[in-house]
């Protein structure tokens, strides 16, 4: 089964996931969603100081949003905040410092920002794919802590901030990659077996894929979507996946490609039409599951995977949140 999924994912990619691909789809966009002013709305974009949250982040704050950029180092932040404030001539550009592996810091993140800021759409698009089985300071596994737990406890703790906003939205950056991992609630940290980061990575991102559909049945009143960007050429693909990167880097999608989808799901009123909970792809809602792939998880393995983080986040959570 494994040996399928890969195949017929790796075929569907050279078709879709590449910049052919994209071009091909960008034929059938709708002109004109993207022309939106979005003076007065506010934006978070994690991992925003590269790749395909910076291009995001860009795109957003030329149509006039505020945009706070969350990024775990000061330098390349303030950096890329500089590169966003000359291309979009907007100063409405803030940087916050936050390392999304570390969940009592993300709480922590969270109530400071909510004391001073309204949020109307959050983007959840750092992520990363550690190749060797990392530990973090609170004894977490890196991919797991920073691609699930991270993005579970910042948008639980951003929610009640996103339903006092208008046309709240929340985008998580999965990745396509998902679709040859079935749900596997049994080993959440990856303590079994050989640890293999490319799968680690894909069983994070299908994790995205189940709380976005777990997330809009529980709160009907924001809009929640997750996406694949496609096979775009940006620093992690060519730091975590340095082989696919050597054979696909004539093919890869430009970081602005990439970033497309999530700039649509943002900004248009398009977006906001569709059903909450959703995985999409250039801009078209597609199926979380590959054909005979058997990777329907039951209602029972979703809730459990939303009891153990409930169980990690509350246990990383400050006394004062
Ligand atoms: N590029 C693709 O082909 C592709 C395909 C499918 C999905 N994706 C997804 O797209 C998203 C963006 O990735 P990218 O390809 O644009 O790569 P990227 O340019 O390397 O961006 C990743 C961002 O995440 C940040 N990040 C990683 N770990 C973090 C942590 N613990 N705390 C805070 N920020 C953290 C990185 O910060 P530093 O700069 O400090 O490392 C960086 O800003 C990811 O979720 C990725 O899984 C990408």
């Amino acid at each position: 089964m494994t040996f399928y999924r890969n195949a017929v994912w790796f075929v569907k990619g050279l078709k879709e996931y590449t910049k052919s691909g994209y071009e091909a789809a960008a034929k059938h966009f709708v002109p004109g969603d993207l022309d939106v002013n979005l003076n007065g709305r506010s934006f978070m974009i994690t991992g925003a100081n590269s790749g395909i949250g910076k291009a995001a982040a860009s795109e957003i704050a030329k149509r006039g949003g505020t945009v706070h950029l969350v990024c775990r180092n000061k330098d390349r932040a303030e950096e890329a905040k500089l590169d966003i404030v000359s291309q979009s001539n907007n100063e409405n550009v803030h940087v916050h410092i936050l390392d999304l592996s570390s969940p009592g810091r993300i709480w922590e993140f969270a109530e400071n920002f909510t004391k001073e800021n309204s949020l109307n759409v959050l983007i959840n698009n750092a992520g990363c794919m550690v190749n060797q089985r990392q530990m973090t300071e609170d004894g977490l596994e890196m991919n797991f802590a920073t691609n699930a737990l991270g993005t579970y406890i910042l948008t639980n703790a951003l929610i009640p901030t996103l339903k006092k906003s208008t046309d709240p939205r929340v985008i998580t950056v999965s990745s396509g990659g998902m679709l040859v991992q079935k749900l596997n609630v049994d080993d959440l940290q990856f303590e079994k077996g050989t640890f293999d980061g490319t799968m680690a990575y894909a069983q994070n991102k299908r994790q995205q894929v189940v709380l976005t559909e777990l997330w809009a049945k529980q709160h009907t009143d924001i809009h929640f979507s997750c996406m694949h960007p496609g096979w775009a050429d940006t620093p992690a693909v060519r730091s975590s996946m340095p082989d696919f990167y050597e054979k696909m880097k004539n093919k890869l999608r430009s970081e602005a490609q990439g970033a497309d989808t999530v700039v649509w799901l943002a900004v248009s009123a398009a977006a906001a039409q569709q059903a909450s909970g959703q995985f999409f792809q250039d801009r078209r809602a597609v199926s979380t599951h590959l054909p005979l792939a058997a990777t329907k998880p039951t209602a029972a393995e979703e809730a459990q995977l939303q009891t153990a983080l409930n169980q990690l986040a509350d246990k990383c959570k400050p006394a004062s949140s």
